[in-house]
């Protein structure tokens, strides 16, 4: 089935390529080297998939338009990794040194301010920007709050579960979302049924609270460098994630022993770190964790039942499939 995404795929990385082309050549530089990190490319996948979902006539996935907009998507979601590792003073993503510790913060920030133009100058270009300019206007401005309400969760330890999964969907799961609205968008089937364009939203909002569960699990249990990006980033900086808020319902002792280091937004030392670790899986709160993902997983997977049945819809189940497999050895 990968013959079938592999190559839009690849157009779509010419297309970024083509439009990050720059004669400055500082800027140029720092492009190449953003570029020579390779991502999982879920947001574009999501874009090229629903866009072709209900094209009936035999999935073309040809559509220019919808190689624009996933383009557009992932240099809208790069920009947004770009500011979030100099927001998390992060030094490594997707296996190369961060743009901001290479170069230096200024320059980072300008260079993620670049490719949220150019993803606006391409959707600019589309035959749909006039739905598809304020679906992504307002995404970015929702990843926005979610990253500062991250901040302004970070070291308060009685964050409640159901702030996390705001703070998810704006930092997460509402841009996925946004991305598959966005591909029934671009499709040759639009308009489509409002049922159909809902179960899009919900595939893709659901995809995206088990993909950031995962991630948060992943920041403390990724023993295998499969992230591209190192542990304890989140924890660290004071983001207290679903793991950790179980853990700490549970444990009045944790949350006195956390409450006292944070209190002085002081370093968590590696022995306090692993005690957390193995306190989380002892007393639940990592299954607890495993089990939210895997729920939210199959919200995504029922979501598709309300699509055709075609070789478009397997590969959007095996991408949802392929979320909480990223955790399979983890118990
Ligand atoms: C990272 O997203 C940010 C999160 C929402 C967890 P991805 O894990 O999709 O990042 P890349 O694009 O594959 O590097
Ligand atoms: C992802 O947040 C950034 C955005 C979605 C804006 P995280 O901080 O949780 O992601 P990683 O762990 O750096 O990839
Ligand atoms: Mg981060
Ligand atoms: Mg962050």
């Amino acid at each position: 089935m990968d013959h079938l995404i592999n190559p839009r795929l690849a157009q779509v990385d010419l297309l970024i390529q083509k439009t990050l082309r720059s004669p400055t050549r500082p800027l140029q530089e720092m492009v190449d080297h953003l570029l020579s990190g390779n991502g999982k490319k879920i947001r574009p996948m999501l874009v090229l998939l629903t866009g072709a979902l209900f094209d009936l006539n035999g999935p073309s996935l040809q559509n220019a338009d919808l190689i624009k907009t996933a383009a557009s998507v992932e240099l809208i979601h790069t920009a947004s990794l770009v500011h979030d590792d100099i927001i998390d003073g992060a030094d490594q993503r997707r296996g190369s040194v961060t743009l901001h510790k290479r170069w230096d913060t200024l320059s980072a920030a300008l260079l993620g301010d670049y490719l949220l133009s150019m993803a606006f100058k391409l959707l600019s270009n589309c035959e749909r920007s006039s739905i598809l300019l304020p679906l992504m206007g307002r995404s970015v401005e929702l990843l926005c709050r979610g990253e500062t309400m991250q901040i302004d969760k970070s070291y308060d330890c009685s964050i409640s579960e159901q702030e996390y999964y705001r703070c998810n969907y704006l930092k997460t799961s509402q841009f996925l979302a946004a991305c598959c609205e966005a591909g029934g968008i671009s499709s040759v089937a639009f308009p489509l049924p409002f049922e159909q364009s809902k179960a899009l939203r919900e595939y893709g909002f659901n995809l995206g609270q088990a993909f950031q569960i995962v991630d948060d699990i992943l920041d403390f249990y990724d023993q295998t460098g499969r992230l591209g990006k190192p542990v304890w980033v989140d924890f660290n900086r004071g983001v207290i994630t679903l793991p950790l808020i179980c853990l700490l319902r549970k444990s009045g002792r944790f949350r006195a022993l956390l409450e006292a280091v944070y209190c002085c937004q002081g370093v968590v030392s590696p022995h306090l770190k692993e005690q957390l670790k193995q306190a989380s899986r002892e007393c639940g709160a990592l299954e607890y964790s495993i089990r939210r993902a895997e729920q939210a997983k199959l919200l995504a997977l029922r979501s598709l039942n309300a699509m055709p049945q075609t070789p478009v819809r397997s590969i959007m189940f095996k991408i949802a499939e392929s979320v909480t497999a990223r955790i399979a050895d983890i118990r």
